[in-house]
């Protein structure tokens, strides 16, 4: 498949959550084509955010652009049912917080949703072998799950890479998203490397101008992936 068009998806844990809404709103009103929803349990990872509700709120407030819910939490399948109903488009899992993969996958498309899997820093692409056909997304991590505003780990670039060829070798499309200290430098990396969808928290939510950073993303990224 050939490489599809790039997207920019703010991750909501950087928002200011008492006004969740008009930051959503606004993110959406300077470019970002998703938006993505980071659940934390205290449990597979040392935080916690905000759970199905939030993602009716947003949907109740008016926000129409794909949702792109990412699970760290353990077990998985109980909210995926939550989020399927609370009008999520996609939802991801990582592969260790379900006893079943494939059920947990086809669950998801039960509700006539997309399916990722994610890949931690230090989990190999291998893993994925045996859902590669099943997947809409792999989501691919730059720094250990749990908190914004880490540093980016050049070291998944090469994992990147090796999913980008093995996406395009297939006929069906995978979105292939990079999720964890992305900027406007990480982004042109990330691009180069064959990732599609960007997802960044800090360095959207942290900057006065919304309209301004997505710009410049845009325009880093399409010139990287060029
Ligand atoms: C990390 C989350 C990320 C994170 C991104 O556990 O999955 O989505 O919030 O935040 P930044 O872009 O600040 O690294
Ligand atoms: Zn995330």
């Amino acid at each position: 498949m050939p490489q599809q068009s790039p997207i920019i998806a703010p991750s909501i844990l950087s928002a200011n959550f008492a006004k969740l809404g008009s930051e959503v709103d606004a993110v959406v009103k300077a470019g970002a084509q998703w938006i993505h929803f980071d659940v934390m349990d205290n449990h597979y990872v040392p935080n916690l955010t905000v759970g199905a509700m939030v993602c009716r709120s947003l949907r109740e407030y008016g926000i129409t652009v794909p949702i792109d819910v990412h699970l760290m939490v353990k077990p998985v399948d109980n909210l995926i049912k939550d989020f399927a109903n609370a009008g999520a488009d996609y939802i991801s899992f990582h592969p260790d917080a379900t006893d079943n993969i494939s059920g947990s996958i086809q669950l998801i498309h039960n509700h006539q949703i997309k399916a990722g899997l994610v890949l931690n820093p230090d989990v190999p692409a291998e893993i994925l072998d045996p859902f590669f056909d099943q997947v809409d997304l792999i989501l691919v991590m730059s720094v250990y799950p749990g908190f914004a505003g880490q540093a980016f780990i050049p070291e998944v670039l090469q994992k990147v890479k090796a999913l980008r060829q093995r996406i395009d070798a297939q006929k069906r499309s995978i979105r292939l998203s990079i999720d964890g200290g992305i900027n406007i430098e990480t982004a042109a990396l990330a691009a180069a490397a064959g990732a599609d969808t960007f997802v960044a928290g800090s360095a959207i939510f942290k900057t006065p101008n919304y309209a301004k950073t997505i710009t410049a993303f845009k325009n880093i990224i399409n010139q990287a992936a060029n």
